[in-house]
């Protein structure tokens, strides 16, 4: 009887403690990844997160400000351990936010410009372990999506080395020799809250 109730004892344990190394696994890598098809969504609560930082896209003709905003945004923790680590962690999501803009005569300036739509958004998420070798969406360290401000669960790319890459090669000149080469795929350099203090 006491044997019966010590293996029983252990069975459960065992269980549990390999659902939780599941449920931990899962969670620890991208929450916003479907785990069985490598499909990929904006994650719900970006904008909670930290931001990496913002490309300004100027008006080349007509009225000075900006036209377009470009607003990346990372995991607090992401950043903690690039810090540390000097490259970019398993499950790092990169959320890109298009915004459309205004610009206006404010009593700080001119030509001051501001946010006033979302266009959409541009997604990275970091792989080193090459989990979705099927899915054109996936490879060289990173899943690859773009969304249409409509659809924040669907994308709308369907092959990363066709829609993306492309015009990620430059980073690959403008990034520092010594950086993960997976990295290298990113335009990280515009990125301070990146850098040691
Ligand atoms: C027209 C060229 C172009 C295309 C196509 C493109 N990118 Fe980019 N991407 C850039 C440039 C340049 C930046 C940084 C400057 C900016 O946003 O203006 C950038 C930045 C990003 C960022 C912010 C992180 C980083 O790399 O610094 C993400 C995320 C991103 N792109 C994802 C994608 C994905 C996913 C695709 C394909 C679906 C894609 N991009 C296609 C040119 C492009």
């Amino acid at each position: 009887m006491k044997n019966k109730i010590i293996t029983v004892s252990i069975l459960i344990l065992t269980t549990l403690s390999a659902l939780t190394a599941i449920a931990h696994a899962e969670k620890s890598f991208a929450p916003n990844v479907n785990m069985k098809t490598g499909e990929i969504r904006v994650p719900n609560n970006y904008t909670q997160w930290a931001t990496l930082g913002t490309w300004s896209h100027a008006n080349t003709e007509g009225e000075p400000g900006a036209k377009e905003y470009h607003i990346v945004y990372t995991q607090p923790e992401t950043i903690v351990y690039y810090r540390e680590h000097g490259k970019y962690p398993d499950g790092a999501i990169l959320v890109k936010e298009l915004l459309s803009t205004k610009t206006m005569q404010m009593t700080t300036g001119l030509a001051v410009s501001h946010a006033t739509k979302i266009k959409g958004w541009f997604v990275l998420v970091r792989d080193t372990q090459n989990r979705f070798k099927e899915s054109n969406l996936w490879g060289d360290g990173w899943g690859w999506s773009l969304f249409n401000a409509d659809d924040p669960v669907k994308t709308v790319s369907t092959d990363y080395k066709t829609d993306c890459i492309g015009c990620h090669l430059p980073a690959r000149q403008m990034a520092h020799p010594d950086a993960d080469e997976s990295d290298k795929w990113t335009y990280s350099f515009g990125y301070l809250a990146l850098q040691k203090k």
